[in-house]
Protein backbone atom coordinates (compact mmCIF):
# COMPACT_ATOMS: atom_id res chain seq x y z
CA UNK A 1 0.00 0.00 0.00
CA UNK A 2 1.33 3.25 -1.02
CA UNK A 3 1.05 6.64 1.14
CA UNK A 4 1.57 6.79 4.86
CA UNK A 5 3.45 4.36 6.39
CA UNK A 6 3.45 2.85 9.94
CA UNK A 7 6.28 4.46 11.16
CA UNK A 8 4.27 6.68 12.81
CA UNK A 9 1.61 5.31 15.66
CA UNK A 10 1.19 7.75 18.16
CA UNK A 11 1.92 10.73 16.67
CA UNK A 12 2.90 14.02 18.76
CA UNK A 13 2.28 16.94 16.42
CA UNK A 14 3.79 20.30 16.95
CA UNK A 15 1.22 22.92 15.72
CA UNK A 16 4.25 25.50 14.88
CA UNK A 17 5.83 22.64 13.44
CA UNK A 18 2.77 21.79 11.05
CA UNK A 19 1.67 25.92 10.90
CA UNK A 20 5.30 26.45 9.40
CA UNK A 21 5.24 22.77 6.84
CA UNK A 22 1.71 22.13 5.71
CA UNK A 23 -0.26 25.44 4.74
CA UNK A 24 -2.52 23.49 3.05
CA UNK A 25 -3.92 19.95 2.91
CA UNK A 26 -6.18 18.82 0.03
CA UNK A 27 -8.51 15.36 0.01
CA UNK A 28 -9.93 13.56 -2.87
CA UNK A 29 -12.89 12.64 -0.95
CA UNK A 30 -13.41 9.33 -2.20
CA UNK A 31 -15.37 6.00 -1.79
CA UNK A 32 -18.62 7.42 -0.39
CA UNK A 33 -20.46 4.87 -2.40
CA UNK A 34 -18.76 1.65 -1.76
CA UNK A 35 -19.12 2.74 2.14
CA UNK A 36 -23.24 2.82 1.61
CA UNK A 37 -22.66 -0.36 -0.33
CA UNK A 38 -21.14 -2.17 2.13
CA UNK A 39 -23.44 -1.33 4.51
CA UNK A 40 -26.53 -2.50 2.19
CA UNK A 41 -27.58 1.26 1.70
CA UNK A 42 -27.77 3.27 -1.59
CA UNK A 43 -25.41 5.21 -2.43
CA UNK A 44 -26.67 8.59 -1.68
CA UNK A 45 -26.53 7.62 2.05
CA UNK A 46 -22.88 7.12 1.92
CA UNK A 47 -22.62 10.92 0.49
CA UNK A 48 -24.54 12.25 3.62
CA UNK A 49 -22.49 10.86 5.88
CA UNK A 50 -19.63 11.83 3.88
CA UNK A 51 -20.58 15.39 4.00
CA UNK A 52 -21.07 14.47 7.78
CA UNK A 53 -17.60 13.35 7.66
CA UNK A 54 -15.74 16.90 6.07
CA UNK A 55 -17.19 18.75 9.33
CA UNK A 56 -15.03 16.49 11.24
CA UNK A 57 -12.22 16.23 8.81
CA UNK A 58 -12.23 20.09 9.09
CA UNK A 59 -12.31 20.58 12.32
CA UNK A 60 -9.32 18.18 12.94
CA UNK A 61 -7.47 20.30 10.26
CA UNK A 62 -8.04 23.06 12.14
CA UNK A 63 -7.47 22.35 15.21
CA UNK A 64 -4.10 20.69 13.77
CA UNK A 65 -2.84 24.20 12.98
CA UNK A 66 -3.87 23.86 9.29
CA UNK A 67 -4.43 27.05 7.49
CA UNK A 68 -5.96 26.04 4.48
CA UNK A 69 -8.28 22.77 3.16
CA UNK A 70 -9.40 22.02 -0.26
CA UNK A 71 -11.92 19.18 -0.68
CA UNK A 72 -12.96 17.67 -3.90
CA UNK A 73 -16.79 17.19 -3.56
CA UNK A 74 -17.58 17.04 -7.57
CA UNK A 75 -15.84 17.05 -10.74
CA UNK A 76 -16.83 18.16 -13.74
CA UNK A 77 -16.91 14.16 -14.87
CA UNK A 78 -19.13 13.22 -11.76
CA UNK A 79 -22.23 15.08 -14.08
CA UNK A 80 -22.59 11.66 -16.07
CA UNK A 81 -23.91 10.03 -12.73
CA UNK A 82 -27.92 8.60 -12.59
CA UNK A 83 -29.77 11.93 -12.08
CA UNK A 84 -30.86 10.77 -9.24
CA UNK A 85 -27.71 10.75 -7.84
CA UNK A 86 -26.60 14.23 -8.77
CA UNK A 87 -29.30 15.39 -7.47
CA UNK A 88 -29.13 13.74 -3.99
CA UNK A 89 -25.87 15.48 -3.87
CA UNK A 90 -26.52 19.06 -4.77
CA UNK A 91 -29.86 18.78 -2.35
CA UNK A 92 -26.87 17.78 0.74
CA UNK A 93 -24.91 20.54 -0.65
CA UNK A 94 -27.70 23.40 -0.03
CA UNK A 95 -28.05 21.39 3.23
CA UNK A 96 -24.36 21.99 4.45
CA UNK A 97 -24.47 25.73 3.27
CA UNK A 98 -27.12 26.57 5.56
CA UNK A 99 -25.73 24.94 8.37
CA UNK A 100 -22.16 26.63 7.53
CA UNK A 101 -24.17 29.49 7.43
CA UNK A 102 -26.31 29.35 10.31
CA UNK A 103 -22.87 27.78 12.53
CA UNK A 104 -20.22 30.68 10.95
CA UNK A 105 -19.56 32.32 14.28
CA UNK A 106 -18.79 29.25 15.85
CA UNK A 107 -16.94 27.49 13.10
CA UNK A 108 -15.12 30.46 12.08
CA UNK A 109 -14.15 29.08 8.48
CA UNK A 110 -14.12 30.50 5.78
CA UNK A 111 -15.62 28.88 2.54
CA UNK A 112 -14.61 29.12 -0.77
CA UNK A 113 -16.19 27.21 -3.73
CA UNK A 114 -13.62 26.40 -6.77
CA UNK A 115 -15.03 25.46 -10.01
CA UNK A 116 -17.28 27.57 -12.17
CA UNK A 117 -20.83 28.29 -10.62
CA UNK A 118 -22.35 29.41 -14.35
CA UNK A 119 -23.71 25.78 -14.54
CA UNK A 120 -26.12 26.11 -11.51
CA UNK A 121 -29.55 28.06 -11.06
CA UNK A 122 -29.54 31.61 -9.98
CA UNK A 123 -30.68 30.14 -5.99
CA UNK A 124 -27.81 27.57 -6.15
CA UNK A 125 -25.45 30.36 -6.79
CA UNK A 126 -26.84 33.17 -4.23
CA UNK A 127 -26.13 30.32 -1.56
CA UNK A 128 -22.96 29.65 -2.91
CA UNK A 129 -22.42 33.08 -2.71
CA UNK A 130 -23.92 34.43 0.69
CA UNK A 131 -22.00 31.65 2.43
CA UNK A 132 -18.26 32.86 0.36
CA UNK A 133 -19.48 36.56 1.24
CA UNK A 134 -20.49 35.70 5.40
CA UNK A 135 -17.18 33.95 6.04
CA UNK A 136 -14.93 35.73 4.42
CA UNK A 137 -13.39 37.43 6.86
CA UNK A 138 -12.18 34.08 8.87
CA UNK A 139 -8.47 33.10 8.63
CA UNK A 140 -8.99 29.18 8.38
CA UNK A 141 -10.17 28.19 4.81
CA UNK A 142 -12.11 25.70 3.32
CA UNK A 143 -12.05 25.50 -0.33
CA UNK A 144 -14.84 23.40 -2.11
CA UNK A 145 -14.12 21.93 -5.34
CA UNK A 146 -17.45 21.57 -6.72
CA UNK A 147 -18.22 21.49 -10.73
CA UNK A 148 -14.39 21.55 -10.75
CA UNK A 149 -11.92 20.06 -13.32
CA UNK A 150 -8.42 21.02 -13.11
CA UNK A 151 -8.47 20.96 -16.81
CA UNK A 152 -11.35 22.92 -17.30
CA UNK A 153 -9.50 25.49 -14.14
CA UNK A 154 -6.62 25.36 -16.31
CA UNK A 155 -8.26 26.85 -19.83
CA UNK A 156 -10.25 29.31 -17.43
CA UNK A 157 -6.69 31.07 -16.72
CA UNK A 158 -5.56 30.75 -20.04
CA UNK A 159 -8.80 32.41 -21.55
CA UNK A 160 -8.95 35.29 -18.84
CA UNK A 161 -5.36 36.26 -19.70
CA UNK A 162 -6.39 36.32 -23.36
CA UNK A 163 -9.23 38.62 -22.60
CA UNK A 164 -7.01 40.53 -21.01
CA UNK A 165 -4.83 41.33 -23.78
CA UNK A 166 -1.23 38.78 -22.67
CA UNK A 167 0.33 37.69 -25.97
CA UNK A 168 2.40 35.13 -24.05
CA UNK A 169 1.93 34.32 -19.94
CA UNK A 170 4.33 33.50 -17.23
CA UNK A 171 3.60 30.61 -14.29
CA UNK A 172 2.55 33.41 -11.93
CA UNK A 173 0.53 34.94 -14.59
CA UNK A 174 -1.15 31.38 -14.58
CA UNK A 175 -1.33 30.76 -10.88
CA UNK A 176 -2.61 34.10 -10.16
CA UNK A 177 -5.94 33.04 -12.50
CA UNK A 178 -6.79 30.24 -11.26
CA UNK A 179 -9.59 29.54 -8.63
CA UNK A 180 -6.99 28.25 -5.41
CA UNK A 181 -4.99 31.72 -6.22
CA UNK A 182 -5.93 32.63 -2.66
CA UNK A 183 -4.04 30.21 -1.53
CA UNK A 184 -0.45 28.60 -1.57
CA UNK A 185 -0.33 25.08 -3.82
CA UNK A 186 -1.14 22.23 -1.37
CA UNK A 187 1.97 20.65 0.23
CA UNK A 188 -0.21 17.49 1.22
CA UNK A 189 -3.01 15.47 -1.20
CA UNK A 190 -4.44 13.11 0.17
CA UNK A 191 -6.82 10.80 -1.51
CA UNK A 192 -8.76 8.11 0.35
CA UNK A 193 -10.95 5.16 -1.26
CA UNK A 194 -7.78 3.07 -2.44
CA UNK A 195 -7.39 4.19 -5.84
CA UNK A 196 -4.25 5.51 -7.34
CA UNK A 197 -5.03 8.70 -9.04
CA UNK A 198 -5.53 12.42 -9.29
CA UNK A 199 -9.04 12.14 -11.43
CA UNK A 200 -8.77 15.86 -12.63
CA UNK A 201 -7.54 17.45 -9.54
CA UNK A 202 -5.70 20.14 -9.05
CA UNK A 203 -3.11 19.46 -11.78
CA UNK A 204 -0.91 22.74 -11.67
CA UNK A 205 -1.15 22.98 -8.52
CA UNK A 206 -0.02 19.51 -7.05
CA UNK A 207 3.54 20.08 -8.84
CA UNK A 208 5.47 19.49 -5.72
CA UNK A 209 2.84 18.19 -3.36
CA UNK A 210 3.20 15.03 -1.60
CA UNK A 211 0.45 12.63 -2.10
CA UNK A 212 -1.17 9.94 0.62
CA UNK A 213 -3.04 7.50 -0.24
CA UNK A 214 -5.65 5.18 1.73
CA UNK A 215 -7.85 2.63 1.50
CA UNK A 216 -10.13 4.09 3.88
CA UNK A 217 -13.11 5.22 2.43
CA UNK A 218 -13.92 8.90 3.06
CA UNK A 219 -17.11 8.54 5.72
CA UNK A 220 -14.73 6.70 7.69
CA UNK A 221 -11.44 9.15 7.66
CA UNK A 222 -11.41 9.78 11.21
CA UNK A 223 -9.30 12.52 13.78
CA UNK A 224 -6.78 9.27 14.41
CA UNK A 225 -6.15 8.74 10.95
CA UNK A 226 -5.37 12.49 10.00
CA UNK A 227 -3.17 12.71 12.95
CA UNK A 228 -0.78 9.93 11.44
CA UNK A 229 -1.19 11.30 7.73
CA UNK A 230 0.25 14.59 9.42
CA UNK A 231 2.68 13.07 11.27
CA UNK A 232 4.04 11.00 8.46
CA UNK A 233 4.28 14.24 5.96
CA UNK A 234 5.94 16.32 8.54
CA UNK A 235 8.80 13.53 8.32
CA UNK A 236 9.24 13.49 4.77
CA UNK A 237 12.13 14.87 2.83
CA UNK A 238 10.80 17.30 0.26
CA UNK A 239 13.84 18.14 -2.21
CA UNK A 240 11.99 20.18 -4.96
CA UNK A 241 14.84 18.52 -7.45
CA UNK A 242 17.69 20.14 -5.60
CA UNK A 243 20.24 18.01 -3.55
CA UNK A 244 21.43 18.01 0.23
C1 LIG B 1 -16.89 10.39 -3.77
O1 LIG B 1 -17.43 9.15 -3.54
C2 LIG B 1 -17.94 11.46 -3.87
C3 LIG B 1 -18.15 11.99 -5.23
C4 LIG B 1 -17.42 11.70 -6.27
C5 LIG B 1 -19.26 12.91 -5.40
P1 LIG B 1 -17.94 8.23 -4.72
O2 LIG B 1 -19.37 8.51 -4.96
O3 LIG B 1 -17.07 8.34 -5.90
O4 LIG B 1 -17.79 6.78 -4.05
P2 LIG B 1 -17.23 5.48 -4.73
O5 LIG B 1 -15.88 5.81 -5.28
O6 LIG B 1 -18.20 5.10 -5.81
O7 LIG B 1 -17.18 4.48 -3.62
C1 LIG C 1 -13.08 11.95 -7.69
O1 LIG C 1 -13.80 10.79 -7.40
C2 LIG C 1 -13.98 13.15 -7.60
C3 LIG C 1 -14.43 13.49 -6.25
C4 LIG C 1 -14.02 12.93 -5.15
C5 LIG C 1 -15.39 14.57 -6.20
P1 LIG C 1 -14.45 9.92 -8.57
O2 LIG C 1 -15.07 8.74 -7.90
O3 LIG C 1 -15.32 10.75 -9.41
O4 LIG C 1 -13.16 9.51 -9.40
P2 LIG C 1 -12.90 8.28 -10.38
O5 LIG C 1 -14.08 8.20 -11.31
O6 LIG C 1 -12.81 7.07 -9.52
O7 LIG C 1 -11.61 8.61 -11.04
MG1 LIG D 1 -15.40 7.37 -6.51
Amino acid sequence: MLGFSKRVKNPQISKDEVEQKLRHIAFIMDGNGRWAKKRGLPRKAGHKYGAENLRRVANRCKELGIKAITVYAFSTENWSRPKDEVDSIMRLLCNFCDEAVRDREKNKIRFVFLGDKAVFDSEMRDKLEKLEEMTADYEHILNIALNYGARDELVHSVNSLIAEGKESVTEQDISSRLYTSHVPDPDLIVRTGGDFRISNFLLWQAAYAELCFTKTLWPDLDEREIDRIVADFLTRDRRYGNVK
